[in-house]
């Protein structure tokens, strides 16, 4: 099967081709093309606006798809079915892809599926490990979500927990803010905190069980800033980003220890942090845990994740009615 993957949740535009074959009860992806364009219009107010982005969706989903057939060689009518992201995400930027695709579906005569964004980030794991087996852990870390959950199949998860307040490249976001830089902010804290040290002691979230919380330490390191004269940015960057780390690890070794899952995912936007890739190997070497990293590419919000999610629902349970509308907070 070829499917058409569309993805407007937030400031990517991204569309992409996969193809599917099925290896025994499993489907396996191959990538034909994977276009995504970042909006960064929103880098200058220090977040994303909501009206700005969907703007920007309207502007670029006709050429954004337009190229990925032309780079997979493919054309419209070779498609067997489209997918697109349906939630969670900003409305506004939802509803141009969902709409996009459903006409699309319409006028050539083929399924279109919704897919929830957070199965998409699950697929860029599978997209990047063929051969990973269920169940895993998987933790997912963007700019809009963190959650933790168990893959008990492709297509069945069971969430675990997930954050009470903040997620977690939200919390980069905001601290990057506090030390002046650029947005979106998780890859300048990375750099910027590979000059500093470890010499700011602030708190791990406490916090029972598998949920997150990251807005206490945001406040922490704001209040850190404003009593302290001459503050350095790396050394509050590195310590902030180490805490972030130790948090994290607290909460997978919880999991590991209680449902004796070895294999742990971790995909969305933060997961390309190469710190955090490294102390969670070490980790994991020291306590007989496997960690699968997704290729840079399929880190953040791209359309080849939810092809195949798509390709993987359709398969499962067919596809999407045209009265599926775009939510903005749904749970997987
Ligand atoms: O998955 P993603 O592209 O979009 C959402 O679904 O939200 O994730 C974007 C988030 C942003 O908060 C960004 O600051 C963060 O990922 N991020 C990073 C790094 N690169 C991107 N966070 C930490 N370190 C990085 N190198
Ligand atoms: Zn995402």
């Amino acid at each position: 099967m070829i499917f058409l993957g569309i993805e407007t949740s937030c400031d990517e535009t991204g569309a992409s081709i996969v193809r599917s074959e099925s290896s025994g009860n499993k489907q396996q992806f191959q990538i034909l093309s994977n276009i995504v364009s970042s909006q960064y219009i929103h880098s200058k107010y220090g977040g994303v606006i909501p009206e700005l982005a969907s703007r920007a969706h309207i502007r670029l989903i006709v050429p954004i798809v337009k190229t990925a057939l032309d780079v997979a060689k493919i054309r419209y009518q070779d498609l067997d079915g489209i997918s697109v992201t349906y939630a969670p995400g900003l409305v506004g930027s939802l509803l141009v892809g969902l709409s996009f695709a459903k006409a699309l579906s319409v006028n050539l005569k083929i399924p279109f599926v919704g897919v929830n964004h957070l199965e998409g980030h699950i697929f860029s794991l599978f997209l990047s490990y063929p051969n990973l087996e269920t169940p895993f852990l998987a933790l997912i870390l963007s700019g809009g979500h963190t959650e933790l959950l168990m893959i008990k199949d492709r297509c069945q998860y069971e969430s675990l927990g997930s954050t009470v307040d903040d997620a977690c490249g939200e919390a980069f976001d905001k601290v990057a803010r506090m030390l002046g830089l650029s947005y979106p902010g998780g890859a300048f804290i990375e750099k910027l905190a590979q000059s500093g040290n470890r010499t700011i002691d602030f708190p791990v979230p406490h916090l029972p069980g598998y949920n997150f919380s990251f807005s206490g330490l945001k406040t922490a390191v704001l209040y850190y800033l404003k009593a302290e004269k001459n503050p350095k940015p790396e050394d509050v960057a590195c310590s902030f980003q180490e805490v972030v780390i130790d948090f994290l690890l607290k909460k997978v070794r919880l999991a590991n220890d209680n449902l004796n899952i070895n294999n742990i995912g971790v995909s969305g936007g933060v997961a390309i942090n190469k710190r955090l890739q490294k102390r969670f190997e070490e980790y994991g070497e020291k306590h007989d845990m496997k960690f699968y990293f997704p290729l840079p590419s399929m880190c953040a919000d791209n359309a080849a994740m939810i092809a195949a999610a798509g390709i993987e629902r359709f398969i499962h349970f067919g596809s999407s009615p045209l009265t599926l509308t775009a939510e903005a907070r749904v749970k997987l």
